[in-house]
């Protein structure tokens, strides 16, 4: 497995692009197959889970090439709904594929994803809200196998906002007969961009963006041409880490409104951020201030995604502060690799009591996931020293080479990749 080595203690300072939304592309990915011809997604960035989803995409009979940032699919030669459960086990977000092949074909036959390192991800929300637009559901061990004659459109209530379940009856209503309202329906932005993307299809869809979103059903989509947002967890990612090495960071390609939580956050810590257009400007030169209490809520409340990076910035912080994790009952497994690098923080069930440090200190930690990987590398660049970040895989799931990301902006930080005798090159 890969490895980072970071030499830390230097201010990030310069300007950098910001990558498309890895949660926008996916279900739009997804949503694709809702349509028969030729369909061009641009700013799909080069990560593995987008190559997970292209190699499923690949394995169900559709063409898909991703050359720099544009992914190209023909789905015309779509032929199977199987999802088979080797790939299904690779990437949580094959889900996504069960409404739109459902829509498409009238069944879908998928595996249970399980859980995850940071919790238990349950999908019955998926489940009741497909049943609710007629679709039978048979379960056997880990197999679901899903049938629809006819969908047709309904009433939905989600018990909980979840973002993928709201993705999931979204696309599976768009071809549905009639209206489908879903209420208490997440606001996440990529939900709006799903949004956005259907209706270029054709789509009927409002309400994006809002609690309730009303779909009438249509027969037919047309293919079309479509543009990702930028990721917001990649520029909140960056601004964070700018922050902690106490720099200077211009981002570009950002879309600051969806980002307004973390602006409020790291306004308070005391750090510099100035806004333009799609442009964010942030800086830092003082020891960040603490802040009493943060709590990870759906959009548009602080983003469970930030949890771990922000916490960096608080474990440098001048007093204590407090994280609530409402989302994943398993998101704070950074803090025991935190504690490795000098960090004061102690878990109680949900919550994370910090006790700012005035430096941390270069070890050796392991990414136990995503967001987990993004705030060890953070924790590399402003501490004191060398880091070693191990199990690099899981970094590479949401960040295009954060490496070569954190380069431009003069980090110093190699990758090191095992080969067969187990010496390592960069
Ligand atoms: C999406 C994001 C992920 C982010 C999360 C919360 C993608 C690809 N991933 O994940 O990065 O961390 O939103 O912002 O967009 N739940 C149920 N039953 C369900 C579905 C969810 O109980 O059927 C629970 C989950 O266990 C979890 C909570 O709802 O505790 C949030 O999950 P959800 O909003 O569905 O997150 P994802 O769509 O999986």
């Amino acid at each position: 497995m890969d490895k980072l080595v970071i030499e830390g203690g230097k201010p990030l300072s310069g300007t950098i692009v910001i990558q498309g939304a890895k949660n926008a592309a996916l279900p739009i990915l997804a949503a694709s197959m809702l349509v028969e011809g030729k369909v061009t997604i641009d700013h799909v960035p080069k990560l593995l889970d987008i190559d997970v989803m292209l190699n499923i995409l690949r394995e169900l009979g559709c063409r898909a090439e991703h050359e720099d940032e544009t992914v190209q699919l023909d789905t015309s030669t779509l032929h199977s709904s199987h999802i088979p459960e080797a790939l299904m086990r690779q990437m949580r977000s094959s889900i996504f594929l069960m409404g739109p092949l459902l829509a498409r074909f009238g069944e879908v036959t998928i595996y249970q994803p399980g859980g995850c390192a940071i919790g238990e991800r349950k999908i019955d929300l998926h489940l009741s809200g497909l049943q609710a637009l007629g679709a039978e559901i048979e379960e056997d061990g880990s197999r679901i196998a899903c049938y629809a004659k006819k969908l047709r459109g309904a009433e939905i209530h989600l018990d909980f906002p979840s973002v993928g379940a709201t993705e999931n009856i979204m696309m599976a209503a768009v071809l549905a007969e009639g209206l489908t309202t879903i209420s208490n329906a997440a606001r996440e932005p990529e939900i709006q961009d799903l949004q956005h993307f259907l209706n270029r299809m054709g789509a009927k869809i409002i309400g994006a963006g809002t609690d309730t979103i009303t779909v009438e059903g249509v027969e037919k989509l047309e293919p079309c041409s479509y543009q990702v947002i930028p990721d917001r967890i990649v520029t909140g990612t960056v601004m964070v880490a700018a922050a902690a090495t106490r720099g200077q960071v211009t981002l570009l390609n950002t879309c600051p409104s969806h980002l307004t939580s973390l602006i409020h956050v790291l306004r308070r810590t005391g750090v510099q951020i100035a806004v333009d257009g799609d442009i964010i400007k942030v800086g830092a030169a003082m020891r960040p201030k603490s802040i009493d209490r943060i709590v990870t809520s759906p959009y548009p409340a602080f983003p469970t995604d930030l949890q771990s990076q922000i916490m960096v910035l608080l474990a440098l912080a001048d007093g204590v502060s407090v994280m609530k994790e409402t989302i994943f009952e398993g998101r704070f497994k950074h803090v025991d690799e935190l504690a490795r690098m000098g960090a004061d923080i102690r878990v109680d069930l949900s919550s994370a009591f910090i006790r700012g440090v005035s430096r941390l200190y270069g070890a050796t930690v392991e990414a136990t996931d995503l967001r987990a990987g993004a705030a060890l590398v953070i924790a590399g660049l402003a501490a004191q020293g060398k880091t070693v970040v191990e199990q690099v895989h899981h970094i590479d799931r949401g960040y295009d080479r954060i490496e070569a990301m954190f380069g431009r902006l003069g980090a110093r930080m190699t990758r090191f990749t095992p080969i067969a005798n187990n010496t390592v090159v960069p």
